[in-house]
């Protein structure tokens, strides 16, 4: 199977694919994480693109097509869920091309739908793992003990974007730049909308019972 997971900043793309992965067996491929591997590792790429990152809009597309399509093509047969692309009409064209050029296409189009009000609360409060990519929430998914992951015990961390000054430009990106991506698929083809506001097992059973069907 293969699904694009679509959403604002802050929606619940990574905490509910990490859920997607555990129930279908994907591969997950989040355009941010790669992006925050490449700047771990000092890459040229990881360079150009982290003052795109920090100021909370977007890396230019054709660096983020070519990252995104060598990341597809080495993808199992098994499928994939796309988390964070595409996230322009141009990226979302680009990755309709390079599918069918293997003869293939995305199976499933799925839009978490959330408040402006809510993306800013859980993106402030969201906290990190550095060391195995958990993510938590102060309030609404918190560690046993505060400020520590659970898994390893490391000291978690806020991501430099995540700050209230930042979500606004995220959240204007957004509406500008990626919402159109909803409308290009809506054209194409049946978009799931799921409300993304309720807490996140909600979510998930909804998101299940949408995926499930395809099955
Ligand atoms: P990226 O990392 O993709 O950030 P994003 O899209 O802004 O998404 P987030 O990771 O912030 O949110 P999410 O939806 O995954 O939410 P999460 O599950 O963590 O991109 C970062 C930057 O990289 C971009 O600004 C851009 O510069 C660049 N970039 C990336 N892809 C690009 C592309 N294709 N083109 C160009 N540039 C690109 O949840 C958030 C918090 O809420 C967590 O704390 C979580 O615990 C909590 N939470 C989640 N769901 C619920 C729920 N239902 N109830 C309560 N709490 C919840
Ligand atoms: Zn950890």
């Amino acid at each position: 199977m293969r699904v694009v997971l679509l959403g604002a900043p802050g929606a619940g793309k990574g905490t509910h694919c990490k859920k997607i992965v555990g129930r279908y067996g994907l591969l997950h491929l989040s355009s941010g994480d790669i992006l925050r591997r490449e700047r771990a590792e000092g890459s040229d790429l990881g360079k150009k693109a982290q003052g795109y990152m920090d100021a909370g809009t977007l890396v230019p597309d054709d660096l983020i097509v070519e990252m995104m399509s060598k990341a597809v093509k080495g993808a199992p047969d098994g499928g994939f869920v796309l988390d964070g692309f595409p996230r322009t009409v141009h990226q979302a064209e680009a990755l309709d091309r390079s599918l069918a050029k293997d003869g293939s296409g995305i199976d499933v189009v799925v839009n978490l739908q959330v408040g402006d009000e809510i993306v800013v609360d859980r993106i402030t409060g969201r906290r990190s793992c550095p060391k195995c990519g958990a993510v938590y929430h102060v309030k609404n998914m918190p560690p046993k003990q505060e400020g520590v992951c659970d898994h390893d015990g490391a000291a978690l961390v806020q991501r430099p974007d995540d700050t209230a000054d930042v979500v606004k430009n995220r959240l204007a990106t957004y509406y500008e730049q990626t919402e159109p991506v909803v409308e290009y698929y809506k054209a194409r083809r049946d978009v799931r909308d799921v409300p993304a506001d309720g807490d996140a097992d909600a979510v998930a059973a909804v998101l299940f019972e949408e995926l499930d069907a395809l099955r």
